[in-house]
């Protein structure tokens, strides 16, 4: 599924380097930090923390250095999650750190496209519902503008493609 599955692999295997995971939003304070407090619960739950690399981003800056949106916190309290990262801007320097990119929508897909140079920058990029497990979905909706729904409906679809997600990186290590 991935194109640099080899390499990572490769790798791992030299090194017992750590997978470098980032996820993205528009602006880092709903869906990204939502999908790293997700994926960081259930490596834990896994006894893999150790071999991961967790962060997010998002394209824009005009939340930076902010917590998480309240309304993200206080629906990710409800089901257990506790998130505490600031808001960031997406660096160019990230598309090469991490081994693996994933977007929540088609907005933060073409935007990630237009940092890219190189092709091994490119097969990084992933969409987030390309994992879906259960869930059927093309992409995790921007709940800022909504209401409690929203931010429900993000925290499934995350819940759901962060075990997808884990299950096709454990094939890696
Ligand atoms: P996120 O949600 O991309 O899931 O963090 C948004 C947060 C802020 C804005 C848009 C989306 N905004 O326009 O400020």
């Amino acid at each position: 599924m991935y194109p640099p599955k080899k390499i990572i692999k490769r790798l791992n295997f030299i090194f017992m380097r750590k997978i470098a995971v980032l996820f993205v939003c528009l602006g880092n304070i709903c869906r990204s930090p939502m999908a790293e407090g997700i994926f960081n619960t259930i490596i834990a739950r896994d006894g893999l923390d150790h071999r991961f690399e967790v962060d997010s981003a998002g394209l824009l800056n005009f939340h930076q250095g902010e917590m998480a949106d309240s309304r993200m916190r206080l629906h990710a309290a409800q089901r257990g999650y506790s998130l505490d990262t600031r808001s960031r801007q997406i660096l160019k320097s990230d598309l090469d750190r991490f081994d693996l990119i994933l977007v929540m929508d088609e907005q933060n897909y073409e935007g990630l496209h237009r940092m890219a140079v190189v092709p091994s920058q490119f097969a990084k990029i992933h969409r987030m519902t390309d994992y879906c497990v259960n869930v059927q979905a093309t992409h995790v909706p921007d709940p800022y503008y909504g209401g409690d729904q929203g931010f429900e409906n993000v925290i499934d679809l995350l819940e759901d493609t962060c075990e997808g997600l884990l299950a096709e990186l454990k094939k890696l290590l």
